[in-house]
C-alpha cells in the first residue's frame, strides 16, 4: 500500500493528535489543570504535552522505576507525569534555578496528591546534582532544563543510572536547529548547538548505552539505555 504521510509530518494532523491524546494519553483533570493554569500563574507554557507526558510515564513505567532524577522543574507537569509511574515508596528529585518556578511547582505537586512521591530542589542542575548521587544509582534521568547544560546533565546522568536504566532528553531536535552549522553567530541557539550535540553523541556511544533511539515527538525526544 502507498504510504500517504511525508518524509516530515507522517500522518500526525492535529484532529489526529487531538485523537490520540484523548483516547491514549488520557491526561487526568490534575494533570490537565497543572498545564493550562501554568500561563496564568505567571510562568512560560513551555512544558511537555500531555502525549509526552504519557511517553515518559511509559518509559519510567517500562524499566520498573522506583528513583528518578528530573533537571527543569517549571510548573511539574512532566514531574506528575513521571512521579505517577512509581510504586508505593518511589521518588522523584526534580531540581528547578527558579525559585518562583519551584514554589508553584510544589503547590501543583501538591495538588495533584504526589507531595509524597516528589521532592523539589532548587538551585542549578549542576550545583544540585551531585548532591543527589548518595541517592542513586537512578533508574531513570530526565533532562529538560537549559540547553547549553545538556552535555553536562548526560554526563552526570550516565555515571548516575543503573544498567537498563534510561536517560532521556527532550527538545533533541533543538528547536528544528540540531544539524545547522550555518545558524549566524547571534542567533539564540547557536550557543547551544554544541552542548545538545555533545549530549546525543554520549547518549548514542555504545560503550556506555546498548540502544539510544530518537522519539519524533514535536520536539525530539532522544532515549538512552545505560549498559
Ligand atoms: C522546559 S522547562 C521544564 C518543563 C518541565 N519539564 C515540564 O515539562 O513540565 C525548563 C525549566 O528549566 C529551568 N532551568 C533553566 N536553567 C536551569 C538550570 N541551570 N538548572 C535547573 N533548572 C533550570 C527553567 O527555569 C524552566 O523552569
Amino acid at each position: 500500500m502507498a504510504h500517504q504521510g511525508t518524509a516530515e509530518t507522517g500522518y500526525r494532523t492535529a484532529p489526529l493528535l487531538d485523537f490520540v491524546t484523548r483516547t491514549i494519553a488520557r491526561e487526568e483533570p490534575a494533570l490537565r489543570d497543572i498545564r493550562e493554569t501554568t500561563e496564568a500563574k505567571g510562568l512560560p507554557a513551555i512544558s511537555v504535552g500531555p502525549d509526552e507526558g504519557r511517553l515518559l510515564h511509559f518509559l519510567a513505567s517500562a524499566c520498573g522505576a522506583r528513583k528518578i532524577v528530573e533537571v527543569g522543574t517549571l510548573a511539574g507537569y512532566s514531574a506528575c507525569w513521571l512521579a505517577k509511574a512509581l510504586p508505593e515508596g518511589g521518588m522523584l528529585h526534580t531540581i528547578e534555578y527558579d525559585p518562583k518556578h519551584a514554589k508553584v511547582a510544589k503547590e501543583n505537586i501538591g495538588l495533584a496528591g504526589l507531595t509524597a512521591k516528589v521532592t523539589v530542589h532548587t538551585g542549578p542542575g549542576m550545583a544540585v546534582l551531585p548532591t543527589l548521587e548518595a541517592h542513586g544509582p537512578f533508574d531513570l534521568v530526565f533532562i529538560d532544563a537549559d540547553k547549553t547544560g545538556y552535555e553536562g546533565y548526560a554526563r552526570w546522568a550516565s555515571n548516575n543510572v543503573r544498567s537498563g536504566g534510561f536517560v532521556i532528553c527532550d527538545n533533541a531536535y533543538l528547536f528544528g536547529n540540531l544539524h545547522r552549522d550555518d545558524l549566524p553567530k547571534d542567533h539564540e541557539d547557536k550557543p547551544k548547538v554544541a552542548p545538545m550535540r555533545a549530549a546525543l553523541s554520549l547518549l548514542a556511544d555504545e560503550s556506555l548505552f546498548s540502544s539510544c533511539a530518537m522519539v519524533p515527538t514535536g520536539e525530539g525526544m532522544a532515549v538512552a539505555v545505560r549498559r
